[in-house]
């Protein structure tokens, strides 16, 4: 209905809007402190001016990419996201059932709110990586990648720029906690948004599904158990318990890259997690053609924070990124209609990368990486 009948992720993002209250849209729109670093995510990429090749023939032009070993229908993944039941009851189901159906990657997080049991279990044909927040407890990681492995997820994400939590004021405003705590700010937001609310009360409340039972605000979850000793040498003593791909998201400079790589990580995601974590952080567009550098063609550099298009997704491959992650791209969609939102965003954006590339003159992702740097107008 409305859904099908978005454009954008603009236009989803105006129905999620209107779908949930106003305390759930302010989680997935927020971001640290000035919010300065979230804005400047999508100016960075709306700065970029296309120099297209039109003696380049674009017949037959294709999305398919591939990335650790396997093809995808697209260069686009999902990002992992914390709380998604807050978004929508059905949460990270609705998600990774999407993904399949797209043959996309999907990423659950350590904050999620399905067990990696239970998205195994939703859609086992799925490709799924399991992203890790190191605990303080190393047992208790521990734990964790031993059930992502058993359950048969492919690559572990470690996220790395999550070692204090983000100072995010709307959150502290509205004070966001799990399961949600009713105040009458919220509670009012919440009787006048009945599909969200009634949606929730049909499932059980939204809860951490990989910590245990836990309940209080997020800051105070994520300063507790979270380690901010976090080091290279916990690459390395993740490699030698996790025997497939480790991707290290959070990576914003050249130096840190080749670092994590020589650890034994296997791919680098240039992130600044969407500015909701170092305020100020420079844009991952505007550093991923140094980190492309420092680690070579041969591993594989995932990018994302501030995709929004497919105009966004040709600049970042371009820049030298062989695959984008969306964040709240794929929150759009998840809040404005559940598993068929998420797909309405991903052939949204696979249809403005597909046009894009063939009004370039490339026909495949690995071209438009190899020759991005002709595509593309030099920055001021
Ligand atoms: C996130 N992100 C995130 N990252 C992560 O590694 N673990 C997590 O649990 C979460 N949780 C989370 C919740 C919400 C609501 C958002 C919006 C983001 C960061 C996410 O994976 C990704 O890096 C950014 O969202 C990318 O930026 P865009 O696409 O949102 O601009």
């Amino acid at each position: 209905k409305r859904v099908a009948a978005a454009r954008s992720l603009d236009d989803l993002r105006r129905l999620a809007k209107r779908r949930v209250p106003g305390f759930v849209f302010d989680y997935v729109e927020g971001a640290a402190v000035t919010e300065q670093a979230a804005r400047d995510n999508e100016s960075a990429f709306a700065r970029r001016r296309f120099v297209p090749s039109v003696t380049e023939s674009a017949a037959g032009a294709s999305l398919t990419t591939r990335l650790l070993g396997r093809d995808h229908s697209m260069p686009i993944g999902i990002a992992p996201i914390g709380l998604t039941a807050l978004m929508r009851a059905a949460g990270e189901t609705d998600g990774v059932r999407a993904a399949a159906n797209r043959d996309v990657p999907f990423v659950l997080s350590t904050m999620g709110t399905r067990s990696i049991e239970q998205l195994a279990d939703a859609a086992p044909a799925a490709r799924r990586w399991f992203q890790l927040y190191l605990r303080r407890d190393r047992d208790a990681s521990l734990a964790l990648i031993e059930r992502a492995a058993a359950a048969g997820f492919d690559a572990l994400v470690l996220t790395v720029d999550t070692r204090v939590p983000g100072q995010r004021y709307r959150d502290d405003r509205n004070r966001l906690s799990m399961p949600p705590r009713l105040t009458v700010r919220t509670a009012a937001q919440s009787a006048l948004h009945p599909a969200w609310s009634l949606d929730l009360l049909a499932h059980d409340a939204p809860a951490m599904a990989n910590f245990g039972p836990r309940s209080g605000s997020v800051t105070d979850v994520v300063s507790s158990m979270f380690d901010p000793a976090l080091s290279l040498d916990d690459v390395r003593w993740l490699r030698e318990h996790w025997s497939g791909p480790i991707v290290v998201k959070g990576v914003l400079s050249a130096v840190d890259a080749e670092r994590f790589v020589d650890a034994g990580a296997d791919a680098i995601w240039v992130s600044n997690h969407g500015g909701r974590q170092l305020d100020r952080a420079i844009s991952p567009v505007e550093v991923v053609g140094a980190v492309r550098a420092a680690v070579g063609d041969d591993v594989p550099v995932l990018l994302d924070s501030g995709i929004r298009s497919g105009l966004d997704v040709v600049a970042a491959i371009a820049c030298g990124a062989d695959f984008v992650f969306l964040g709240r791209g794929y929150m759009y969609g998840l809040m404005a209609g559940g598993r068929i939102g998420v797909e309405r965003a991903l052939d949204l954006v696979a249809g403005e990368t597909l046009s894009t590339m063939q009004l370039l003159g490339v026909r495949t992702t690995a071209e438009l990486r190899g020759r991005g740097a002709a595509l593309l107008a030099p920055t001021g």
